[in-house]
Formats: C-alpha cells, sequence, structure tokens
C-alpha cells in the first residue's frame, strides 16, 4: 500500500493557541493516526526570519512549538517530525526551484502585494521595508513540498494561493527538465474545522492581540477565559448562541449532545457568569494533562532535542538523495 503524503509547516513566530489547537494542531495530529496516511510536519523556522529578527523569540517559539505538538500526543514513530532548518536540502533545493520560478508569478503573491499596497497608501518607495525573504517566501515553501512530493497540503484559506504557486514551479521544472520530477500537491482547506473567535469577539489571532494561548497555567487561563466578551443580557434571560463566542468555543471542546444540551441552557437563560464556569471546566478537562506534559518537555530541550534529530535524519534520508538527482538533473551532478 503507498500512503497518501501529507505536509504542514508551522511558522515559528509566536505561541500556540487555542485557534491553532482546533483550527490545525488538533486536526494534524488526528490525521497523523491514519494508517494510510503518512504525515510531515515540521517547524518553519526559516520562514519565521522572514518577519522576525528578534532571535530570542524565534528560539522560544520553536521550543514552545515542537513541545505543544508532542504533548498533545503527536506520535513521532507514524509522523515524520522535524526543523525545516534542520535539512539543507531544503535551501538547496529553493535555489533549483529560484532559477525557474518566474518573477511575475512572485509579484502576485498576496503577502507581497499587500505589502507594496500599504507602502503605496502611505506615500512610502513601493518597496521600503519589504525583504527578499518575504518577495521569496513562496519558493522556500514551494521547496517544502516538492521535496517530500507531498500530495496533500492542510493550510488555511489564506495559504492556498502559496501551494498553487508550488505547482507552477514544480510543474515548470518538469517541463524544462523533462520529467516528472514532482508530483502536484493539493491544499487541502477543512472547511469544517472552526475558525475560532478570540477575546474580543473577532478571529482569534496573534495579529489581533486577542488570543488565549493554549498551555496558559490554570489560573490565567481561567483569567483569560473570564475575559471573553460577551453582551449585557442579565442571568434568566434567554441568549442567542449564534455568534457568541463562549458558545462557539465550547463547541469545539464537545460532542453533538453536549451542544444540544448547552443549547437548551442558553434559551433557558443561563448567565455569563455560570457560561463562563462551564466552559473554563471543559476546556481544563481537556488540557490539564497535556499541559503538564508541555511543562515537563519545556524542562527538558534534550529530550526534545533528541526528538527533533531524528525526524531529520528520517528527512533527510528522502531529502539527501532526491536533492542528488534534481542537482544531475540541472546539469550539477558529480563528474563520475
Ligand atoms: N507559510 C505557512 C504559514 O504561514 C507555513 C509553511 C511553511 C507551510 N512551509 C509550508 C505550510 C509548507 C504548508 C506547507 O502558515
Amino acid at each position: 500500500m503507498t500512503k497518501t503524503r501529507v505536509l504542514t509547516g508551522i511558522t515559528t513566530t509566536g505561541t500556540p493557541h487555542l485557534g491553532n489547537y482546533v483550527g490545525a494542531i488538533r486536526p494534524a495530529i488526528e490525521a497523523s493516526r491514519d494508517p494510510q496516511v503518512q504525515s510531515y510536519y515540521f517547524l518553519a523556522d526559516f520562514h519565521a526570519l522572514i518577519k522576525c529578527h528578534e532571535p530570542q523569540r524565534v528560539a522560544e517559539s520553536r521550543r514552545e512549538i515542537a513541545a505543544t505538538w508532542l504533548a498533545l500526543g503527536l506520535d513521532t514513530n507514524n509522523a515524520v517530525f522535524y526543523r525545516q532548518s534542520d535539512i539543507p536540502e531544503i535551501p538547496e533545493l529553493t535555489w533549483l526551484l529560484t532559477c525557474v520560478a518566474a518573477k511575475g508569478l512572485m509579484n502576485r503573491a498576496h503577502a507581497y502585494k499587500a505589502a507594496t499596497q500599504e507602502n503605496l497608501d502611505a506615500n512610502e518607495d513601493i518597496d521600503a521595508g519589504i525583504n527578499m525573504g518575504l518577495y521569496s517566501y513562496p519558493i522556500l515553501m514551494a521547496a517544502d513540498i516538492l521535496m517530500f512530493n507531498a500530495k496533500k497540503v492542510p493550510v488555511g484559506r489564506d495559504q492556498t494561493q502559496h501551494i498553487e504557486m508550488a505547482r507552477d514551479i514544480g510543474q515548470r521544472f518538469n517541463h524544462i527538465f523533462g520529467e516528472e520530477f514532482f508530483v502536484m500537491p493539493e491544499a487541502v482547506v477543512d472547511e469544517r474545522v472552526s475558525v475560532l473567535a478570540g477575546l474580543d469577539g473577532r478571529k482569534m489571532s496573534k495579529s489581533y492581540n486577542n488570543t488565549i494561548p493554549l498551555f496558559e497555567p490554570e489560573k490565567k487561563f481561567k483569567k483569560l477565559i473570564n475575559k471573553i466578551k460577551t453582551n449585557s443580557l442579565e442571568p434568566g434571560e434567554p441568549k442567542e448562541t449564534e455568534g457568541c463566542t463562549l458558545f462557539q468555543i465550547y463547541s469545539a471542546f464537545a460532542d453533538d449532545s453536549d451542544i444540544a444540551t448547552m443549547r437548551e441552557r442558553y434559551a433557558a437563560g443561563i448567565g455569563w457568569g455560570e457560561m463562563k464556569g462551564e466552559l473554563f471546566e471543559r476546556l481544563n478537562e481537556q488540557l490539564k494533562q497535556p499541559r503538564e506534559e508541555y511543562q515537563r518537555l519545556l524542562a527538558d530541550p534534550a529530550y526534545v532535542e533528541g526528538v527533533l534529530q531524528k525526524g531529520a535524519e528520517k528527512a533527510r534520508a528522502i531529502a539527501t538523495p532526491t536533492l542528488e538527482r534534481l542537482k544531475a538533473a540541472v546539469g550539477l551532478g558529480r563528474f563520475i
């Protein structure tokens, strides 16, 4: 049986929050348990450098993200779990792809276009503050994907253009060098996974500063839940579940029957204080144990380092011969 290769990267610039967990980490860990799937999950730490020049933050985020995935039960015997920067073949492939990628294609990348538009709106030079990393970001991402011939790439909606670009670049390489070196990856955007709302009711996102960190210590975690915005209805007054952040987060951690019961309690006028208590209990029940494991892992960097080194070894067992073949194809093989 040939397994479907599923690959995704996590940019290491922040601390994982509830929205990351529900939208990306939980489904990825579940998918990795499917015996028909071979998953590749990696810390996109080269990508982090594009937008973050604070070494402490990048370093801390890598440790936190690695510990998070392991604490939540990612089975690294099954999934290949590694740091992008441990695979030197990735930047090498990036260069081979850079030399076939159309500049015009990069000009059309949403992230770059948004940055140039912001400059124009502010009457600045069109490229002010934009580094080449941001500009070539989609090529590095194409190398991540094409290196392992990943078929499925689970990503958020904002990333689908990058997968199309990876296809475009891969196709062009295949065409120029006359062989099917790369299979064409597909973006998988799961419409069912909810985009979680944050403290202020907008999408939970680092850029809105409204996140609830996944493994915040219990007391702080409770405080944050109490800060989630509600309307001013009194206990006893019937409440809408639609558009209610508390209900939405609750639903992401409950089964259908518990959700139905909660819906009835809303209709019967559950008070916001009581609901916040319920939400805290529900989340804490599921996060308490992984939170402890997370703390244990953060305190044992040697162990996590070992896990990632093993992951890198597995990834390079594929990347090294693949790159060798690609180099030969472009004329950079050995003399004999
Ligand atoms: N750019 C992705 C993001 O910000 C992270 C990423 C890097 C990635 N390389 C990848 C995702 C390869 C999927 C496949 O979310």
